[in-house]
C-alpha cells in the first residue's frame, strides 16, 4: 500500500523527535531506550534473586536475576523511570549476563554510565538507580544463600 500524507508526516514527525534524543542523549542511550533488551519479568523458575528499589528521583527498577554457581546466567529489569533510566538498567543486564557474581558486585555507576558513552548531567543519577538496584538483587540472592 503506497504511503499517504498522513504516514509520511508521522514519519517525518518521528524522525525529528529520535533526533531530538539524539542530541539530548547519544546514539547508544536512545537506541536501548527505543529497544531495551532484556525487559520484563521472566518466569519464575529464571529468578533466583529479585529486588526493587525506588531511587531518590521516585522512579523504580526492579532487577530480577537467574543465578547459577555464581554466575549471573540471565539478567531482566523493568522500570516505571525516564528514558535513561530504561537505558541503564537494560545496560547493566548487558553487563552482568554471563558474569561472576563477584565480577558483578565491582561494576559501579559510573561504569554504567560509561557503557553509555556518558549521560547528561542531569541524568546520571539514572545510573545510580541501577547500580543500587543490582546491589540489593544481587545482595538479596547472598541472604537466601546463607539462609539455606
Ligand atoms: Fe528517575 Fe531517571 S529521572 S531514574
Amino acid at each position: 500500500m503506497p504511503k499517504d500524507k498522513f504516514d509520511l508526516y508521522v514519519e517525518n514527525l518521528q524522525k525529528i523527535i529520535y533526533e531530538e534524543e539524539i542530541r539530548d542523549y547519544n546514539e547508544r542511550i536512545v537506541q536501548l531506550y527505543h529497544d531495551p533488551k532484556n525487559w520484563g519479568k521472566p518466569s519464575d523458575d529464571e529468578i533466583t534473586a529479585s529486588k526493587s528499589y525506588e531511587g531518590p528521583c521516585g522512579d523504580t527498577m526492579s532487577f530480577f536475576l537467574k543465578i547459577k554457581n555464581n554466575i549471573i546466567e540471565k539478567a531482566n529489569f523493568l522500570t516505571d523511570g525516564c528514558g535513561a533510566s530504561v537505558a541503564t538498567g537494560c545496560q547493566t543486564t548487558l553487563l552482568i549476563e554471563n558474569k561472576s557474581l563477584d565480577d558483578a558486585e565491582k561494576i559501579k555507576a559510573e561504569d554504567i554510565d560509561a557503557a553509555l558513552n556518558g549521560l547528561p548531567e542531569d541524568h546520571k543519577h539514572c545510573a545510580e538507580l541501577a547500580y543500587r538496584t543490582l546491589k540489593l538483587a544481587i545482595a538479596d540472592y547472598k541472604g537466601l544463600v546463607s539462609s539455606k
